[in-house]
């Protein structure tokens, strides 16, 4: 029966006929947006750099590193610095989608069926229009708002978007320079997929923290207020991510660095600091030496500190999915789990499973904040 649907496919005739035909890997719209943000990255990014010296150079930072890696804490602040770059190169971009009917349905994400039987991997627009879902629900308004006004794409004309309007939109993307082991957050979905950072390095563009996040406690705070889970939202530094702020790219994100480290922490509801922050990066990450098997665990907030580093494209598929992880404990023995290990087969993807045995202790968590919400 499984087989049988896979193969009869549940999008296909819909990606065939005319009204959601395959997208150029780029639009017009695309191509201007990034050559536009490459020019703003790149003088940003290098006004940044000697404030980022001046962070590595401080007494509190140095102290830090001496804490908690050892290794590290003789480079020079240059040294670090081209140990950052190198590092956000290769760190993995990951989108977690969910299982048909798993989805946490706060905005239109492509399936693990549907990826399957798709030739490009869909934005969350472009789904929107494949699912028939209305623009004003969930967090589509967010979403849009934070595509134009960090982004800078361009509006939709109407109530809802063309065709060629949800294609010059970007896919949500978490860099995982905290090695997470389920590459992205998992309450997205229980498959996550690595994309072939060679393939879309020149379509990346990154901000440096969450930005829906952002767009509701920062850019439209009156917004957030009937958000499910408006009490776990993060209070976050607004003034360390300044609202005209460019965005960076895998090459030029110096920018960046500070505000990834600083927008999560607000003196006047946390005592925690930027060094907080910065000491979770360093353990977390492969800057630090620290093998991956003696990294600490992860809290919630912490998994949500990665740069979204998105993809401002229709990059295709499968060639562009370098490997898909599978979540253990919720895909292991189920027909979903059956479904994304043929996909993985038919598109020799690599598929290692992500254990619970790992180390972010999330699920229970997130069992509580859904049920909560
Ligand atoms: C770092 O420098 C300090 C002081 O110069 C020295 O004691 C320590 O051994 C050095 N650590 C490493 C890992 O090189
Ligand atoms: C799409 O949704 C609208 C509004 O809910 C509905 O009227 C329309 O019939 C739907 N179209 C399709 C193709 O399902
Ligand atoms: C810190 O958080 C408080 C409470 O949410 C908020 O009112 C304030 O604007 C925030 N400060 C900054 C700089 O964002
Ligand atoms: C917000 O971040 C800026 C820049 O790091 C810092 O100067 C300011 O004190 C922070 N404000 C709060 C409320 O944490
Ligand atoms: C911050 O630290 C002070 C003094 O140690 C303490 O009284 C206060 O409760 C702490 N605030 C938070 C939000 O943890
Ligand atoms: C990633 O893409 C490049 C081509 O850009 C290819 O040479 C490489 O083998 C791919 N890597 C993986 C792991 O698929």
């Amino acid at each position: 029966m499984v087989a049988a649907r896979w193969w009869r496919g549940v999008f296909a005739p819909l990606v065939l006929a005319s009204p959601f035909p395959t997208p150029p890997q780029h639009t017009q719209d695309q191509v201007s947006v990034l050559e536009l943000s490459r020019a703003k990255a790149k003088a940003a990014s290098e006004a940044a750099t000697p404030q980022v010296l001046s962070f590595f150079d401080s007494v509190g930072f140095r102290e830090m590193l001496k804490g908690c890696c050892t290794e590290v804490a003789n480079l020079t602040a240059e040294e670090l610095l081209q140990r950052y770059r190198a590092e956000a190169q290769v760190a993995e971009l990951a989108h977690a989608l969910p299982a048909p009917g798993e989805s946490i349905g706060v905005f239109s994400d492509v399936t693990t069926t549907e990826v399957g039987e798709l030739p490009w991997f869909p934005n969350e627009f472009e789904v929107a229009l494949m699912h028939n879902r209305s623009m004003s629900e969930g967090a589509a308004p967010i979403n849009d708002i934070a595509q134009k006004e960090i982004f800078g794409c361009k509006p939709f004309a109407g109530p809802k978007p063309t065709w060629t309007e949800a294609s010059s939109r970007l896919i949500y993307i978490a860099h995982n320079m905290r090695r997470l082991d389920s590459g992205s957050e998992p309450f997205f979905g229980d498959l996550t997929v690595v994309f072939n950072s060679s393939r879309v390095k020149d379509s990346v563009v990154i901000a440096p923290y969450d930005t829906g996040l952002y767009t509701m406690m920062c850019l439209r705070p009156e917004m957030s207020g009937h958000h499910k889970m408006k009490k776990f939202l993060p209070h976050l530094n607004c003034s360390a991510w300044p609202v005209n702020l460019p965005v960076g790219t895998l090459d030029y994100l110096d920018h960046l660095i500070l505000p990834n480290l600083a927008a999560p922490v607000n003196s006047s509801v946390t005592n925690r600091t930027i060094l907080d922050t910065a000491r979770e990066l360093y353990t977390r990450s492969g800057m630090s030496k620290i093998d991956y098997q003696d990294v600490p665990a992860l809290d919630l907030r912490s998994l949500g500190g990665y740069m979204e580093s998105n993809i401002m494209a229709n990059p295709r598929l499968p060639e562009v999915v370098k490997f898909g992880i599978g979540n253990f404990d919720t895909l292991f023995g189920t027909k979903d789990g059956q479904e994304v290990r043929k996909i993985s087969q038919r598109f020799k993807w690599p598929l290692p499973p992500w254990l619970q045995s790992g180390m972010v202790p999330t699920i229970d968590w997130l069992d509580a904040l859904m049920t909560v919400a």
